[in-house]
């Protein structure tokens, strides 16, 4: 039974595009429905151009009522009928509420080699801490941000010269590898490390 995949984007989509790129031929998931906050993210551009359902549920109207915002998107998500979410520079914190029913069904990519570095502006936080290695990973969510059992990394290189942006390029790379890795991984139904 092919798993039905619900793509949450905040702007360009560049990792979602690289799951829905990947999820082809022997993949056991689909991409069903690309959501977003922000009606004017490039993800939902693209994910309408393919011809891929997409939902938006704007943030701001909800003025920080974080659960009336997540009640919203659960109604939105309702007839899709997912198996499975993937975070994909998706910029709103979910709270534990929302997250519960979808525990062990939900990933997000983070940009760094977790447990270090939770949390925004990992790159300049890697520069300033002077680490030779960074990277990303991809793990399932749990309700404390950025902290759920890993499914899989990816490691780079850090150069004497490089900036957040060279280096947040650098990871980016292999963002596009690491995700598609594990999510075919993931809904074939092996929870096997993906190391890259
Ligand atoms: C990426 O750095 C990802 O690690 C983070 O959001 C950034 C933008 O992702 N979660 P995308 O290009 O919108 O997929």
């Amino acid at each position: 039974m092919t798993k039905r995949v619900g793509i949450f984007v905040s702007g360009g989509g560049s990792n979602m595009r690289a799951l829905v790129e990947d999820m082809t031929g022997d993949h056991a998931a689909r991409a069903t429905v690309v959501l977003s906050n922000n009606a004017d993210a490039g993800g939902i551009a693209w994910a309408r151009d393919q011809g891929i359902a997409t939902e938006v549920v704007d943030h701001r109207p909800f003025k920080g009522d974080r659960p009336a915002f997540e009640a919203a998107i659960d109604a939105a998500l309702a007839p899709y009928n997912l198996d499975i979410i993937c975070l994909a520079g998706f910029m709103r914190v979910l709270t534990a509420g929302f997250v519960a029913p979808w525990q062990g069904r939900m990933l997000n990519i983070h940009p760094s080699l977790l447990p270090k570095y939770k949390g925004l502006h990992t790159h300049a936080r890697v520069l300033e801490a002077g680490d030779s290695v960074h990277g990303c990973s991809v793990h399932l969510v749990t309700a404390a941000l950025d902290d759920g059992p890993i499914l899989g990394q990816a490691t780079v290189p850090v150069l004497d010269d490089d900036t957040p942006d060279t280096l947040a390029a650098r990871v980016l790379v292999q963002e596009h590898r690491l995700y598609p890795a594990v999510l075919r991984r993931f809904a074939a139904g092996d929870s096997r490390m993906v190391t890259l």
